[in-house]
């Protein structure tokens, strides 16, 4: 019996397999109920006295070994089988996903708030939910005027004094309601009307204003400020020309025209063969806004402009439809990456 157990002992020893099915067959040949160790068992009881000690020490060894070996076996295969279930290689490349570019529209707007920084214009915001008074009735707009009507604003359902801001003029009126003059500050932001929507127009788009109060502040220094921007965003060549305009917050009143960026003046189908095109509102600010907002209009003058980002970014590129920038398409949004 005890070269028995030796050559079993042996045998287990020199066991090994990858396979669950050899794991398997192993298991039955030595450790099931009609397995060779329970038979050994068996057959101790035919052990003589003075050799059951160390039979039955054997035994228990072999046993032990036998139990230890499909243990460690059996853990090694499902360690393995972990790894593989999950069907992750880990020797594949990565798959680096794309990066992303800015938006054309925020290009230009950072382009813009560092044309205007350069002459110390520094940055302000406002909420984009608004009050009549900052929207409209600081700004000198009329009771009656059209653009308080409900087809042109979005108002707050729950309480009509609010509304989606419709210019980024509000802003202006927050600033100078609190800050004292020298006021240099251009408000970039979204504003939202109540459109329909077209290659044209959309009910959301997005503005930049600029204010500058101080005492003496002229017309002219209007116009050089706007002809300054116009060159460094459109280019040196361009000229500019102000037309009289009517806006309830500024008097008097203009929007200004820049000498086509396509054909150079000399006619297109952008500038509708005119030599012009339009880029923004202007004008003095008029004296009831700023006693509106707390400024001696006797000490103070100002100028104010207003500007769309959308239109502004149509132009520079060629853009002949303001809906391209609200799909998020990437084809479209990936071909300004290094445009400015
Ligand atoms: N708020 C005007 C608009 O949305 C744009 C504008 C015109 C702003 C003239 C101004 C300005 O500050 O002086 O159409």
């Amino acid at each position: 019996m005890k070269e028995k157990i030796e050559a079993i002992l042996n045998e287990i020893n020199a066991f090994t397999t990858e396979s669950k099915e050899e794991l398997d067959q192993f298991r039955i040949k030595y450790l099931s109920k009609k397995g060779i160790i329970p038979s050994l068992f068996g057959e101790f009881k035919t052990v003589t006295p003075e050799m059951r000690k160390e039979m039955g020490q054997a035994l228990n060894s072999l046993k032990n070994s036998a139990q230890d070996k499909f243990n460690a076996i059996q853990e090694q295969l499902e360690n393995k089988e972990d790894v593989t279930e999950t069907d992750v290689d880990l020797t594949l490349p990565v798959d680096f996903s794309e990066l992303g570019s800015r938006h054309p529209l925020s290009i230009v707007r950072n382009k813009i708030i560092e044309i205007f920084a350069r002459i110390g214009y520094t940055v302000s915001e406002g909420p984009e939910i608004e009050d009549d008074f900052h929207n409209f009735t600081a700004l000198n707009f009329p009771e009656e005027h059209p653009a308080r009507d409900m087809q042109d604003t979005f108002f707050i359902e729950k309480n009509p004094d609010l509304a989606l801001r419709t210019h980024t003029s509000s802003v202006q009126v927050r600033v100078m309601e609190n800050s004292k003059p020298p006021i240099r500050t251009i408000s970039p932001g979204r504003v939202f009307r109540n459109e329909a929507i077209s290659a044209r127009a959309h009910c959301i788009f997005h503005q930049v204003e600029g204010l500058y109060i101080d005492k003496d502040v002229s017309f002219a220094d209007l116009k050089q400020t706007l002809l300054y921007f116009a060159q460094e965003l459109f280019g040196k060549e361009t000229k500019i020309r102000l037309r009289p305009s009517y806006f309830p917050f500024t008097e008097p009143s203009a929007e200004m025209d820049i000498s086509c960026n396509i054909c150079g003046g000399k006619g297109c189908n952008i500038c509708k063969y005119t030599g012009w095109v339009e880029i923004l509102g202007c004008g003095m600010v008029d004296p009831n806004v700023l006693e509106n907002c707390g400024i001696d209009s006797k000490e103070y003058t100002g100028f104010a402009f207003g500007m769309g980002i959308e239109r502004i970014t149509m132009l520079k590129y060629q853009i002949d439809d303001i809906r391209l920038f609200f799909e998020n398409d990437q084809r479209f949004l990936k071909q300004f990456e290094s445009a400015l």
